[in-house]
């Protein structure tokens, strides 16, 4: 290596160095202003108070750093003052499940330092917090640790009394932010949504301070009734990890639902244990934006499908957390709620003809030259049980409603502890293939799904959460003749390319 390259070398691990270890640079508050001024006020407003022109439709608001309150903090709880690192912490990378971005891709390191300087200036943070978290010795995750942390979530209802028995955040009351907004429990099985991480280290962390400025408490403030010890907090640290669902993780890669087919009959109940077997694929849940009404915060965000199918029938298994079984005219529901409540539902897009080539209907409800069935469930109320309808849908102006059981289509949901699971079955082929979809074997189906959470701003109609167009591949079952016939066409498609390539290359080289 010559000295020059060497003296490069070294510049550049010492920089890796700079950048791996978090710890506080000295940020100057007059260089954040201006950045904050540019970037920040949209939302986090000119004066730090959280009345950025954005505040109204956001949920959670964004912050008030005149408040002092940080959500994700490693000082001790009797210390509101932030350390540096965390404030940075959540500057770079943002606060997933809220609006708040990460900064890292449009500000460098310095701008995020100064930014940090800046915005402790709101509540007049000006030393370092006096106090930190006392992490004691870690326990590492075990079998026995996620089992004691599991009682000690559950005794006396310490954490299920918000977080519910799962974990999932299924509501049992109202809960409000400092700033009288409405909060909800996070959903523990769903990491991905976490301010800060599941690591146990973090979720330690938010146990022993809380989450400043929320409904979440501290556990070692020596006021609180369901105290923990150290050691207490990193079982239940260990255990909330454990909550994590990875089968219910969106995952960009998986776009396909995978049908197997099933020799006799099929499941015909959500709790059918075979479902346990058949692949998950879970798709992100995003707010419908192309009806009239535009704007509102979802709740919903992620359904996971499950499908099997028999020489008669094809079944999916739609299931989705949702915080709150919601029944019109059921009280403890209504209580629950902001606005009056609508029915849950579920909805299943698909093409009624499955197109040619890999081709995706119109992303609405589908139009002339691409008509939709839509299979829309919903929950029902207090006087009605629920419904299951059927349409066959040319776009917005142009629905037919039908009758379900006409063509055999069927559903049957349950809701429990925070996720609702929805069986709809139909059979392969209808007596209507004008207007209903028949299910081929060995075909990629279009196919996109809605949800409707309705104690969540009454949804209902066009306002709802869905996914974008994904697909359905009836798996043909191994060994099966269409199986072995596709095997032998790619076969003999790579066998081709592999003479063909060698020849040209022959070719090129004579
Ligand atoms: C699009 C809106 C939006 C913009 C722009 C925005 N924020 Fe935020 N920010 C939020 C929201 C919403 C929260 C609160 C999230 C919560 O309470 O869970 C938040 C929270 C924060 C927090 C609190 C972290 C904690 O631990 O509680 C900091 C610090 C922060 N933002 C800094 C900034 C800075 C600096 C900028 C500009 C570079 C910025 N934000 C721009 C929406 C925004
Ligand atoms: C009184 C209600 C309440 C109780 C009791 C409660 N929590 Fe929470 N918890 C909340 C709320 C509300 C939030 C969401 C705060 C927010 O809006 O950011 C939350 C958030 C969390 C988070 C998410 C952290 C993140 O980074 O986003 C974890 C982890 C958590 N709680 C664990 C627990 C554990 C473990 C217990 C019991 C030891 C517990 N909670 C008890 C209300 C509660």
């Amino acid at each position: 290596m010559s000295s020059v390259k060497k003296l490069a070398f070294l510049t550049f691990c010492a920089a890796l160095f700079m950048a791996g270890s978090a710890s506080a640079k000295p940020g100057a508050a007059d260089k954040g202003k201006i950045i904050y001024d540019k970037r920040c006020t949209w939302c986090h407003g000119a004066e730090g108070a959280g009345d950025g022109a954005a505040q109204d439709r956001l949920n959670p608001p964004p912050r008030d750093f005149t408040s002092g309150n940080y959500k994700i903090k490693t000082s001790g709880f009797e210390d509101m003052t932030p350390n540096d690192d965390d404030v940075y912490r959540m500057i770079r990378d943002g606060m997933p499940g809220t609006a708040m971005p990460g900064w890292s891709d449009l500000l460098n390191e310095q701008d995020m330092w100064d930014l940090v300087a800046y915005v402790k200036t709101f509540a007049g943070f000006d030393k370092p917090p006096a106090k930190q978290v006392d992490f004691g010795s870690q326990v590492k995750s075990s079998a026995e640790s996620i089992e004691k942390g599991k009682k000690l979530f559950e005794d006396g209802d310490r954490c299920v009394e918000c977080h519910g028995k799962s974990g999932k955040g299924s509501a049992s009351k109202r809960l409000k932010g400092d700033n009288g907004e409405r909060t909800w429990p996070r959903n523990l099985t769903k990491p991905w949504t976490f301010r800060g991480s599941n690591d146990p280290k973090d979720i330690f962390t938010r146990v022993s301070t809380g989450i400043p400025g929320t409904a979440m408490p501290s556990f070692i403030d020596p006021a609180s009734k369901k105290k923990l010890s150290t050691e207490e907090i990193w079982h239940v640290a260990n255990y909330v990890a454990s909550l994590a669902k990875t089968d219910k993780l969106v995952n960009a890669e998986n776009t396909v639902v995978k049908a197997d087919m099933v020799e006799g009959e099929l499941p015909a109940t959500p709790e059918d244990e075979r479902w346990e077997k058949s692949t998950p694929t879970t798709f992100a849940l995003v707010p419908q934006i192309i009806g009239e009404e535009r704007y509102f915060t979802p709740s919903n965000d992620s359904i996971t499908v499950r499908a099997m199918y028999n020489d008669k029938s094809i079944a999916m298994l739609l299931e989705w957390d949702d915080r709150t079984k919601s029944i019109p005219g059921d009280d403890s529901a209504g209580k629950l709620a902001d606005a009056p409540i609508a029915e849950d539902g579920v909805a299943v897009q698909l093409p009624v003809v499955i197109p040619k080539e890999m081709q995706k209907p119109y992303f609405g409800m589908g139009d002339e030259a691409h008509p939709v069935n839509i299979w829309h469930w919903k929950s029902g109320t207090t006087e009605a049980a629920e419904t299951l309808g059927l349409m066959t849908s040319k776009g917005f102006k142009s629905i037919e409603k039908r009758e379900a059981a006409g063509v055999g289509l069927k559903a049957k949901a349950i809701y429990s502890d925070g996720t609702w699971k929805a069986l709809i079955t139909r059979p392969l082929t209808t007596s209507a293939p004008e207007k209903d979809i028949q299910f081929i074997e060995g075909k990629f189906i279009p196919v996109a799904f809605a949800a409707w959470d309705g104690s969540n701003n009454s949804e209902k109609g066009s306002k709802h959460t869905m996914t974008t167009w994904y697909w359905l591949l009836l798996k043909p079952a191994t060994g099966s003749k269409p199986l072995v016939l596709a095997l032998l066409v790619a076969g003999l498609f790579v066998a081709g390319l592999l003479w063909w390539s060698r020849s040209a290359a022959r070719k090129t080289a004579a």
